[in-house]
């Protein structure tokens, strides 16, 4: 979403030239991208898919989620973080956020049951979730962790990659993203066995294009979100750009954050300032109408500023077929009819969230962008400075 331009064209271009369209075969764009993610990850298997949703849901069929298992999920997420849950057959247990805008250790604490199987700390807006607290309860009640980085590729956590912290990483590569390809996603994981059976879900013939997926015990019926050779060209040449456009927003929120604290602004929580994405600098204020009269100073003067409230699929009270149990296309395959599901007597309603529904509107968050230069940042400064004045 960022930058797209001619080295996406030229490596494009030079793929079309060469005919060579389809990722198996040959060590092509694809292979090279999986490669060199999993570098980046620190070591992990990566497998490209055709979406975020697409890879949270092949993470989830590769840890063996299923029906009988609850998922834990923030209250805050784009809507596909619990339809993907309900795809593998599984429930989503929705958790609340805190400060941070993300999923909150401590009502994970306080939701977890004997079968919470996984929880999906998501990062959202590029905002890292406190994956020290995660990482530590799910280690001591012996719960999976996938990350749904999708709105944090590139990003980091106190030195490490987001989405190589947990046992599973998903990532969106969709126009929206910090690297895109227009649509496209991937995960990555350690974990031999997850690699193998998210591959077969990835790829129903992916023990067949694949000689070091030929197991038969990790094998059965997937489907095909194979990812494109262009999806591999273009993510290629957005690999080159990202540590620099990153860097760029990181700098240009550290300045915003000490402008707001000259100010008297209170910041949301950040978790890892010095490693995060830098795609968005938030305010926590003393109730929405604060919020609202600076969100709309803002917009006045430079634009972009919201509520997360706001943000309509990203907040569960607008998961319309999560909040109905309309689980599947069919009622025989919808995880909320299935026996195995029954016992774990999970209701949703519109206010089982309080604390997030209040967070969640009376706080703003400001966009931020590689290509503004010194001026602009400036005039954001300005702007926060007169909104300010109006709370
Ligand atoms: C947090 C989060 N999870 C999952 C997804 C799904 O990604 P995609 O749109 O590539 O399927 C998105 C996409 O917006 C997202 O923001």
């Amino acid at each position: 979403m960022y930058r797209i331009g001619e080295p996406e064209s030229k490596r494009v271009e030079k793929l079309l030239e060469s005919g060579e369209m389809f990722r198996y075969g040959k060590a092509g764009e694809c292979d090279l991208f999986e490669a060199e993610w999993g570098k980046r990850l620190g070591g992990a298997q990566v497998r490209m898919t055709t979406s975020g949703t697409a890879s949270l849901y092949c993470a989830l069929v590769g840890m063996k989620i299923g029906p009988g298992d609850s998922v834990m999920i923030p209250a805050c997420t784009y809507m596909a973080t619990a339809l993907a849950v309900v795809a593998a057959g599984a429930i989503p247990v929705i958790v609340e956020v805190d400060e941070s805008m993300t999923i909150s250790p401590e009502d994970i604490e306080k939701r977890i049951q004997p079968h919470t199987k996984a929880i999906i700390p998501v990062h959202m807006w590029g905002l890292p979730c406190n994956m020290d607290a995660i990482m530590e309860i799910a280690d001591r009640h012996g719960i999976l962790v996938l990350e749904d980085a999708c709105q944090a590729v590139g990003g980091g956590y106190e030195g490490r990659m987001l989405g190589a912290i947990g046992h599973v990483g998903a990532f969106s590569f969709n126009y929206f993203k910090n690297m895109t390809s227009g649509e496209g996603g991937a995960f990555a994981t350690r974990d031999e066995s997850v690699f193998a059976r998210g591959s077969v879900s990835t790829d129903c013939c992916s023990y067949y294009w694949n000689a070091e997926d030929h197991r038969p015990d990790e094998q059965f019926a997937g489907l095909n979100y194979r990812a494109t050779e262009v999806s591999g060209a273009i993510l290629n040449a957005q690999l080159e750009r990202i540590d620099e456009m990153l860097d760029r927003m990181r700098g240009h929120k550290r300045t915003l954050l000490k402008v707001g604290e000259e100010v008297g602004l209170r910041s949301i929580t950040n978790h890892s300032v010095d490693y995060e994405c830098g795609t968005h600098v938030g305010f926590v204020f003393e109730n929405e109408e604060k919020a609202r009269a600076f969100a709309s100073s803002m917009k006045e003067t430079v634009g972009k500023a919201f509520l997360p409230i706001d943000t309509g699929r990203h907040v569960y009270t607008r998961w319309d077929p999560i909040l109905r149990k309309q689980g599947a296309h069919h009622p025989s395959l919808n995880p909320f009819n299935l026996a195995e599901n029954k016992a774990l007597n999970i209701e949703y309603s519109e206010d089982m969230c309080p604390n997030s529904l209040d967070i969640l509107s009376r706080s703003v968050l400001i966009g931020m962008h590689p290509d503004n230069d010194r001026g602009k940042v400036d005039e954001i400064a300005e702007a926060i400075r007169t909104a300010a004045q109006k709370v």
